[in-house]
């Protein structure tokens, strides 16, 4: 519906301008992955990013969340150009990337002794933000107690405890089962509809059509050898959407030819 849709006029909270990366091969030749991406992300917008394996997604997810730098271009954050890892830019990553030897606490604490927050501000956010996404009672279980689903609701739960105005989540369901994938997912969506988490904008990269189309209110298509941004097509669906809706088969049946 039209009010999913942030028009154009809400404000930026991340804007891309030119970026590109290089990256060398083993062979010692340079490569260009990224090339001219120009992308925003507008407050109360779900975007999701499709492109084929190695078309750049992660690397540009990289490089807003300063875990890579651009070799070309700016990217600005709530209108000042980015210099550095900004605390309201959260990831959750495909893998997890838990520390293994960590509890579910200390691992959701992690992103902020990063910031510096004292202890009992750490434990009581923290604390929050896993009841947040349903992992309350397993505080002090370590990641090998939990399954697949659960430990993404860990990194889940660490990315939300910054109070991020970005987040970023790559492939982050699809390591897990259909329906453990298609349940967190939901879940996300009735918490971004919610306001609970506080987030201003979500970019999504995923590899899955119908997960694009279920949760996005615009899909950019990222091309390969470089990756550009190749085409913006909005979700003019109405929420809540229905995977079994005619109209989303029909949209993503269309989108794929
Ligand atoms: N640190 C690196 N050094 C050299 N090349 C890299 C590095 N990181 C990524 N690449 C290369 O850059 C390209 C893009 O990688 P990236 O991980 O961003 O792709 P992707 O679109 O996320 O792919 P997938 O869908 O498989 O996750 C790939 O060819 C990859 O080999
Ligand atoms: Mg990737």
């Amino acid at each position: 519906m039209a009010e999913n849709i942030a028009s154009t006029a809400a404000p930026a909270v991340i804007e891309l301008r030119g970026v590109g990366k290089i990256f060398r091969t083993a062979s010692q030749s340079d490569r260009a992955v990224l090339e001219g991406v120009d992308l925003t992300l507008r407050e109360g917008e779900i975007v999701a990013m499709l492109g084929k394996s190695g078309s750049g997604k992660s690397t540009l997810l990289r490089i807003m969340a300063w875990l890579v730098g651009a070799d070309r271009g700016e990217v600005h954050f709530r209108g000042e150009r980015l210099a550095g890892t900004a605390e309201g830019i959260a990831m959750v990553f495909q893998s997890f990337a838990l520390f293994p030897w960590l509890t579910v606490q200390q691992n959701v604490e992690l992103g902020l002794e990063a910031q510096g927050v004292p202890r009992a501000e750490r434990e009581r956010r923290a604390e929050a933000a896993i009841d947040m996404i349903g992992l309350a009672g397993f505080n002090s279980a370590l990641p090998r107690e939990l399954s697949g689903g659960m430990r993404q609701r860990v990194g889940i739960a660490r990315a939300l405890v910054t109070g991020p105005d970005l987040l970023l989540m790559d492939e982050a369901f699809s390591a897990l089962d259909v329906l453990t994938g298609e349940t967190l997912r939901d879940e996300m969506l009735a918490l971004w509809e919610s306001g609970r988490a506080n987030i201003r904008s979500i970019l999504i990269v995923s590899h899955n059509i119908e997960e694009a189309v279920m949760m996005a209110d615009r899909i950019v298509i990222l091309s390969s050898d470089p990756g550009r941004i190749r085409a913006e097509v909005p979700v003019a669906l109405p929420r809540p959407r229905n995977r079994d809706s005619v109209q989303c088969a029909r949209w993503s049946t269309r989108s794929t030819r």
